[in-house]
């Protein structure tokens, strides 16, 4: 089998019974934010056109890049399509112009032509991605191939059915806008900032331990930022913290703790996986020109930044100049959505400002369950401050979910009072009828689950699975000072009362101390109904 990365989350999946294009990404996306890193704009698109299989994990628009789609590949391509709660991938798939789909089933095996085996593995869920996240596992005669990109799923068993995985390529940096678009002091957001990178890169390694392939290959990011004032998001040495660390600092992390088995690729870049040749990497150019593109990021950044003047320009001139009435204009398309979104409203629990830079102040009232102006003297527990334009695209674009294509832009600011709320953000990922009625109907759902079971962790009895989005605490918790900490997400609780306490709006479960194995269980939102629902995600964003 033969693993060629296209860049970012990209690769061209050869095996003994066809090809699979995955997650192609060429144009810059999030309003101009986001660019391919290493750059692939010099890649030949000719091999890539013409897949037998193409795999689009989630609708994020670093994976699914409908311009490329529509200019490069070719429609007979069969899309193997995850199991999600709502089908906007596969409505944008055919509005590219696909029509043949292989519909799975979480985690099934599926037997295609030329002894090829896939299996898709779906998170599903309002709070995860764009309403859900996928990997694929691959499997023909030669070796098995574990596309995890970014979805970051409690284990990875289901791989299991396909035997021992030789390659894994899967994400260690950021994808979010968290913390650095936040008000807080930059004393704190370098705090946080530092914190959330060592769990990326911890939280990858966890995932490599757990597969044990021979081969990985670091994939899905970082993106980089080129556009005037963002240059210091990137991760650039002597710059800012940033949650966007490169290809190298993961690997050299890893050979930090004992793994040697992390491949450096750029696009272009093939790896042989199986066979006499296992383990061959050729690279589109010298090894020293692609140590360079790491070792001198900044030129490098510059001089992309210079190349891409006029497609960031052109980005720049499709916003909006003009105004609307945005009272009006949102009133009209947000008021229905609020009148259903019962658990999401009372999650939030309180009034969200959105601000302009032209002064305009718009208050989505989660209590009273509509759009108003801001009163004077009001100040609102969360609030989103961003250009008018940028508010204005997505007014009049209807956008039904903001966290994927306005806040990923990181062009926005934030302040809260009080601690993460997740709902906040279902509630923008979900401004459409069919996405609103199916984040409640999720939640119903959670509020409904009450099958729980109890482990020991470090002399406490705690319930088996995260209250975020179910990881098994015997593997991914740790206690220290009271408090317990589930490593997928870096979600933490309070022992004692079993309260998050850098999220709200789910509780862990808490029988308490060994030594008092009779205590009682800590009331949880999941088991009273009139709590906020469980199972929401925070923190981390993909
Ligand atoms: S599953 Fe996300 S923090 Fe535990």
């Amino acid at each position: 089998m033969r693993v060629t990365s296209t860049g970012h989350a990209g690769f061209l999946i050869e095996t003994t019974g066809g090809s699979i294009l995955c997650d192609p990404w060429f144009n810059p996306t999030f309003f101009g934010s986001w660019f391919v890193f290493p750059r692939n704009d010099g890649l030949d698109p000719t091999p890539l056109s013409n897949p037998d299989y193409l795999y689009i994990s989630h609708f994020h628009r670093d994976h699914l890049d409908p311009r490329f789609l529509t200019e490069h590949v070719s429609k007979d391509a069969t899309v193997l399509l995850p199991a999600y709660g709502v089908d906007v991938l596969e409505h944008a798939l055919r509005d590219i112009g696909f029509t043949r789909f292989v519909r799975t089933s979480n985690g099934e095996v599926i037997e295609l032509d030329g002894d090829l085996r896939i299996g898709i593995q779906s998170l599903a869920g309002p709070h995860i991605g764009p309403m859900g996240d996928s990997m694929l596992a691959v499997a023909d005669p030669t070796a098995v191939v574990l596309d995890q990109n970014d979805a970051h799923p409690a284990d990875l068993d289901f791989v299991k059915a396909f035997g021992p995985v030789d390659a894994h390529l899967l994400q260690y940096s950021g994808a979010i806008w968290y913390p650095m678009v936040y008000e807080i002091p930059e004393e704190e957001e370098f705090r946080l900032i530092e914190a959330k990178r060592r769990r990326q890169l911890d939280r990858a390694t966890t995932y490599i331990e757990m597969v044990g392939a021979r081969h990985v290959v670091p994939s899905a990011g970082p993106p980089c930022f080129i556009d005037e004032g963002m240059m210091d998001l990137n991760d650039l040495p002597g710059g800012r913290p940033s949650i966007f660390p490169d290809a190298t600092v993961f690997i050299d992390h890893l050979r930090s703790v004992g793994h040697d088995e992390a491949h450096l690729t750029v696009p272009g870049t093939s790896l042989e996986v199986g066979g006499p040749g296992d383990g061959t990497i050729v690279h589109p150019m010298p090894e020293s020109e692609v140590r360079a593109i790491f070792a001198d990021k900044a030129a490098y950044l510059e001089r992309y930044r210079e190349d891409m003047a006029d497609v960031i320009a052109t980005e720049h001139a499709s916003w909006p100049t003009d105004t609307t009435d945005l009272l009006a204009e949102m009133t009209e398309w947000l008021d229905p959505i609020l009148a259903i979104a019962h658990h999401t409203r009372e999650g939030v629990g309180a009034p969200v400002t959105l601000r302009t830079d032209d002064g305009l102040a718009i208050v989505i009232d989660m209590p009273a369950g509509r759009v108003r102006a801001l009163e004077p003297g009001e100040r609102t527990p969360f609030e989103f401050g961003m250009a008018r334009p940028l508010l204005e695209a997505a007014v009049r674009n209807r956008t039904g979910d903001w966290c994927n294509e306005l806040f990923l832009s990181c062009r926005f600011t934030a302040r809260r009072d009080g601690p993460y709320n997740e709902y906040v953000y279902t509630f923008f990922k979900s401004l459409s009828m069919d996405r609103m009625r199916y984040a409640e109907e999720y939640y119903g759902a959670q509020l409904a689950d009450d099958d729980v079971e109890w482990i020991e962790l470090d002399g406490w009895i705690v319930e088996s699975r995260c209250p975020h989005q179910k990881a098994s605490l015997a593997r991914m918790g740790s206690v220290c000072d009271g408090r317990l900490t589930c490593g997928l997400h870096g979600w933490e609780f309070d022992l004692a009362t079993g309260t998050g306490t850098n999220s709200e709006g789910l509780t862990l479960r808490v029988r308490g101390r060994v030594d008092h194995p009779d205590a009682d269980p800590v009331e949880t939102a999941g088991s009273e109904p009139s709590e906020s629902p469980s199972g929401v995600r925070g923190g981390e964003q993909t």
